[in-house]
């Protein structure tokens, strides 16, 4: 059956246009190679096997879109995919790579200009001119990144989608607990995750791999440099360079996760939670959208293992 999308399969043959993220060569206990595929369809992605075959007899490589044909069945309790024949895709059929970027449900030039006028309406002159620099010249990295190589916020763009929603929440605590330093608290959202751009490089396909830099040090200290150079060359107050790279220090919570040193401070601690709210109700929101009414998910890795339920809606 020819179909169009990744969450149209179930079991059966299947022919379909897929972007190759990826290709690995294996070899089975028995000593034959076979090839594993990692596709995507610019919304979901897809791991399939394709058994006695070795790379160098494919006609097609990493990074293409190609015509594949697959062979689902059910493999203990879920599904599983087999690919039966592979082709590139030809001029003549007017399928290109860009359509199969998994991209932001808001365009990123928009997230950007949020974020942006966030910062032109801060009180702080000395943390508007510090994060609007950042910003300027990183704008274009920023457009382009993703926010993880996989888990939550992994398409391009997303970076800034994560920020611009803790930027809505974190405006929304501010109300609320109005000791907090309101502009320190959105400046450290815009932040927090600023060392990604060096930690992680996204492609022009979306696909996301770490740096040396990335694996070496991670995103929190990447960030603090980064935040203490601009800083350096303006000539920011050593307390707010120090409130503000604390709050990236410690995005992380504990040093299980990865933090620097625990929050100590209200915006710190703030901070920490809008973005574990946020990287959550993505993960929901995620795997929402691929489940009926009135039934689970597979466990969630980055949830505990947690099965999560779609009520049924009267
Ligand atoms: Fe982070
Ligand atoms: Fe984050």
């Amino acid at each position: 059956m020819r179909i169009n999308k990744i969450s149209e399969l179930s079991g059966g043959s299947f022919e379909l246009f897929l972007l190759i993220k990826d290709i690995q060569s294996k070899t089975a206990r028995n000593g034959s190679s076979f090839l594993t595929f990692s596709f995507t369809d610019g919304t979901d992605t897809l791991s399939a096997n394709m058994w006695d075959m070795q790379i160098d007899s494919l006609e097609v490589s990493a990074r293409e879109v190609a015509f594949v044909s697959l062979e689902g069945k059910p493999y203990n309790g879920k599904m599983s995919y087999t690919v039966e024949r592979i082709r590139p895709s030809y001029p003549s059929e007017g399928v290109s790579v860009s359509d199969f970027v998994p991209t932001s449900q808001i365009p990123p030039e928009t997230l950007y200009d949020f974020c942006i006028s966030r910062i032109a309406k801060m009180e702080n002159k000395e943390l508007s001119a510090l994060v609007g620099r950042i910003y300027s010249d990183n704008r274009e990295k920023l457009l382009h990144h993703s926010a993880a190589r996989s888990v939550h916020h992994n398409k391009i763009g997303e970076l800034l989608w994560h920020i611009a929603r803790m930027l809505k929440l974190a405006s929304y605590v501010a109300d609320t607990y109005s000791f907090l330093d309101r502009d320190m608290l959105a400046s450290g959202v815009l932040l927090h995750d600023i060392g990604k751009l060096d930690e992680l490089s996204t492609d022009e396909m979306g696909i996301t791999e770490y740096t040396s830099d990335g694996c070496l040090f991670g995103h929190a200290l990447l960030g603090i440099e980064k935040v203490r150079k601009y800083a350096k060359e303006l000539g920011t107050s050593d307390e707010t360079v120090r409130c503000l790279t604390h709050i990236i220090a410690a995005h992380h919570g504990t040093r299980d996760f990865g933090a620097i040193a625990a929050p100590a401070t209200a915006e710190a601690y703030a901070v920490h939670c809008i973005d574990l709210i946020d990287a959550r109700m993505y993960i929901f929101e995620e795997n929402l959208s691929k489940i009926d009414e009135a039934s689970f998910s597979d466990p969630i890795y980055a949830l505990e293992g947690t099965r999560i339920y779609k009520p049924k809606k009267n």
